[in-house]
């Protein structure tokens, strides 16, 4: 069976990007293939991890265009070009419309370092979420994939894992253990589940 095209954006370290290059190497992702990686910045390490994999990538600058909508265009031209067919946003820092993800429906998912509804929406990426996480002092943290839709990390759950918080952690280590325990698992597996559930569907 043909495997479902799938397209990783991407936006700085790109350590999401390797659990799946490491997935598809090792077999634990073999109903799609990553055809592409799309960065929203050319400094991107994600881009180095891609190239060093033979992946081909396509860097697209919001703030380069006139208009979101300019963008958003831009972005569907270059996923047509490769005949993608599901997208996995995997710390990607830029905002999509409804313009750009209804276009992709149950095609797009996303990893957000929290256990949703908790830290999560406009202003929470990235280090902040950890942040906030330590400040409000919860005990238990973890990891969400969720569906994309036009609601900022609204969209159906897919799978979640929870992640004990530390006495005295800071910010970096409760990140780096968020992404060793939940993140690195959670993307791969749910990148296999949809993209299986898609490849059903052709
Ligand atoms: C990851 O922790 C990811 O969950 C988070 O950014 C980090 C990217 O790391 N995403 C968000 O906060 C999205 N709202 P990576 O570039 O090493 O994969």
């Amino acid at each position: 069976m043909l495997k479902t095209k799938i397209a990783v954006f991407v936006s700085g370290g790109g350590t999401n990007l390797q659990a799946l290059i490491d997935a598809q190497q090792n077999g634990s992702l073999s109903s799609g293939e990553i055809a592409l990686v799309v960065a929203s910045n050319p400094q991107a390490y994600a881009l180095t991890r891609a190239a060093e994999h033979g992946i081909p990538s396509a860097v697209v600058v919001r703030r380069e265009f006139p208009s979101q909508t300019a963008y958003e265009e831009t972005l569907k031209e270059v996923l047509a070009e490769y005949g993608i067919e599901m997208i996995v946003l995997a710390g990607f820092m830029s905002i999509l419309s409804e313009n750009f993800t209804s276009a992709y429906p149950k095609r797009i998912i996303n990893i957000h370092p929290s256990l949703i509804p908790s830290f999560c929406g406009k202003g929470y990426y990235g280090l902040k979420v950890h942040e906030a996480a330590l400040a409000y002092g919860v005990k238990v943290t973890g990891a969400t994939v969720h569906f994309v839709n036009e609601i900022p990390d609204g969209g159906e759950i897919l799978l979640q894992k929870a992640v004990e918080v530390k006495e005295g952690d800071t910010p970096e280590a409760l990140q780096r253990r968020v992404m060793e325990e939940a993140e690195w698992i959670l993307l791969p597996k749910a990148t296999e589940q949809v993209a299986r559930d898609l490849q059903k569907g052709k």
